[in-house]
């Protein structure tokens, strides 16, 4: 059943209403709860073409928070829209690249950058064309043919990205999509998304636990508690060059550098008496 929200004039390609999330505790015998609250009352919203990083300490509900918002989890409480639409089942036109890359083990890497593409119809000599394009952007030429389980863990990842980018989604969600990589692909796929996500006005919120990549790469960082997580800090990143993160990091280190440094405090990085992890 599709749903309006009240406010469908605000433009918003995804919002989060009062959101929260409970999972029934395995443990939940002798001293455990019932439930475990992973989420509660999260409200965010993400504007038509702006892109949003989500941080937060290990374990604070980031991932359930974002497969909620793909359809895959079902909310305990409030309502997810994607393009005014609520959310109650994966959605073609949203792209999501999940924490864990659930590259089909079957299916040979091309293959599995094509699949969403065949499952849209789009014919064989397209799909060929696309992948290609993508597994040479994504450095992965040459492994084609390869099945997912003889790629590296990075290698793993940079084909869930291609999959993701394949069917060319205008709203990304996406799970720490870098997390994988060396220092140095992973500055060259940051770039190549930043630049696609600038020049095709695409609307993205990713998650990442690299404080300096949320400033370089987004308009704005939502910073979340420890579990239950919820949204205790919004910050504008007011800085240029968004299309070109490895700019941003170069040209503006000291501005950076003063946004990473508050994000460290919002989430107690160093102090030791809270050891928060991250
Ligand atoms: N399917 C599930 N069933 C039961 N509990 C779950 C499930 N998914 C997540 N949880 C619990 O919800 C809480 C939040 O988990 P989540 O994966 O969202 O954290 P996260 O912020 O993404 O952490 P990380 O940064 O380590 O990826 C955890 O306590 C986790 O055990
Ligand atoms: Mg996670």
């Amino acid at each position: 059943m599709l749903e309006t929200p009240n406010n469908a004039a605000d433009n918003f390609r995804i919002e989060y209403r009062g959101v929260g999330k409970q999972f029934a505790n395995k443990q939940s015998t002798g001293d455990y709860d019932e439930f475990i609250i992973a989420v509660k009352e999260v409200d965010l919203s993400v504007r038509d073409g702006e892109v949003v990083s989500l941080i937060g300490p290990s374990g604070c509900g980031k991932s359930t928070l974002l497969n909620m918002g793909s359809g895959l989890y079902q909310p305990s409480a409030g309502e997810v829209f994607v393009d005014q639409q609520k959310v109650d089942k994966p959605n073609s036109h949203v792209g999501f690249m999940l924490q864990k890359d659930l590259l089909l083990a079957w299916r040979s890497i091309r293959q599995n950058v094509e699949f969403g593409l065949e499952i849209q119809g789009v014919a064989a000599s397209e799909r060929r064309n696309r992948s290609s394009e993508l597994l040479e952007k994504c450095r992965l030429t040459g492994f084609e043919e390869h099945y997912p389980h003889q790629l590296s863990g990075g290698m793993r990842q940079r084909a869930a990205l291609a999959r993701t980018l394949a069917t060319d989604p205008h709203v990304l969600l996406m799970d720490e999509p870098f997390s994988a990589l060396d220092a140095q692909t992973k500055m060259i796929l940051q770039q190549d998304l930043a630049e696609t996500l600038s020049s095709e006005q695409k609307t993205a919120l990713f998650i990442t636990h690299d404080l300096a990549e949320s400033v370089a790469l987004s308009d704005r960082v939502f910073v979340m508690s420890q579990r239950p997580g919820t949204i205790v800090e919004e910050i504008d990143i007011d800085l240029p060059l968004r299309e070109n993160p490895m700019a941003r990091r170069h040209d503006l280190q000291k501005e950076v550098g003063e946004y990473v440094a508050r994000l460290m405090d919002l989430l107690h990085v160093g102090d030791m008496a809270s050891a928060v992890e991250i």
